[in-house]
């Protein structure tokens, strides 16, 4: 709503990604473009969006997908030579990870928090608009407050306030605003916990990911991952749905992750072309999501390494 997205606008955004990160444009009525994902980070591939942005391309939205940073640098070049096109972040994984320096979601002109349930900070259902530009605070107070200058009315800037344009009540409840600070005033012990398990997994794993056939996210040296999950990208088709079945079957929660969203039915009335995403799709059919959480125990997790370890040599 703050970037006018309308009809005759587009808008790029991963195949591999959650629903929301593409329909919270389509209802705008914006064209989606879907780019393929870098086989290696999972998040969208600049050479890709390279490909479908155009004059009309009025946001590309990167995913840093599990906490690691998108390709920041070549999308902002990208942004550089389309001037009209804007990143909006979807930060729904990432906050309190880092690219150099500067914390993920201060990027784009905006950035998205996601506190679902599943998320490293949690209220249930829930989210947050970061904005990075001071030119789009005034008018997201008014979208924010029901289309109202309530804002300036509070400043004392008007006597009493009105509606003067399209907005919605976005505003979070006290209680799970209350029930969110807790957590985020204990971000240093929770990012902590996430670290020391996410690093337990990658050392465990990583030696054997030839022997096994698979994949084990990245470690970057310069870029501090938020550390939402840990993952392995399994070789060969159709193991992995083998590999997940014994691990339910031995009561491990361990999920695989998005559809590609180029593929699904509500995305069509949404694009004006056939997309290709390999690596979308590749990835989607080959991943398995580890369980991921702060309580999760010395026994529990051996109890995971051993039972996944054991299931992908009976299906190598
Ligand atoms: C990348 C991404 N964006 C957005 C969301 C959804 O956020 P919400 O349900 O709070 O809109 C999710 C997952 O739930 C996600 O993985």
């Amino acid at each position: 709503m703050l970037l006018n997205v309308q009809p005759g606008f587009n808008v790029i955004v991963p195949s591999y990604a959650f629903v929301t990160t593409a329909s919270a444009f389509a209802r705008s009525g914006a064209e989606l473009r879907f780019a393929d994902i870098d086989p290696v980070s999972l998040c969208i591939d600049p050479d890709s969006v390279g490909a479908l942005i155009d004059s009309s391309t009025r946001a590309i939205v990167p995913v840093h997908y599990g906490g690691m940073a998108a390709d920041i640098d070549r999308l902002t070049q990208l942004i550089e030579v389309h001037g009209d096109s804007n990143i909006v972040e979807d930060n729904a994984h990432g906050l309190f990870g880092s690219h150099g320096d500067s914390p993920l979601g201060s990027f784009g002109r905006f950035s998205t928090l996601s506190f679902h349930e599943t998320k490293n900070f949690s209220c249930g259902e829930g989210g947050a608009l970061v904005i990075n530009e001071k030119r789009d605070v005034a008018r997201a107070h008014t979208l924010y407050d029901k289309g109202t200058n309530r804002a300036a009315f509070l400043d004392g800037r008007v006597d009493r306030y009105t509606w003067i344009e399209q907005g919605s009540s976005f505003g979070m409840s006290d209680l799970l605003a209350a029930f969110l600070l807790g957590q985020i005033e204990q971000r240093t012990g929770v990012m902590g916990r996430r670290q020391k398990l996410f690093t337990r997994y990658h050392k465990q794993l990583s030696p054997l990911e030839a022997g096994l056939g698979i994949e084990v996210p990245p470690i970057s040296e310069t870029h501090r991952s938020a550390y939402h999950t840990f993952y392995v990208l399994v070789s060969g088709e159709g193991r992995r749905d083998a590999v997940l079945q014994e691990l339910n079957e031995s009561g491990i929660g361990a999920p695989f992750h998005y559809q590609p969203l180029h593929r699904s039915e509500g995305a069509q009335p949404w694009v004006k072309r056939k997309f290709d995403c390999p690596i979308s799709d590749s990835v989607s059919n080959r991943i398995i999501r580890l369980p991921f959480f702060d309580a999760l125990t010395d026994s529990e997790f051996n109890r995971v390494a051993e039972t996944l370890t054991g299931a992908l040599r009976h299906t190598a």
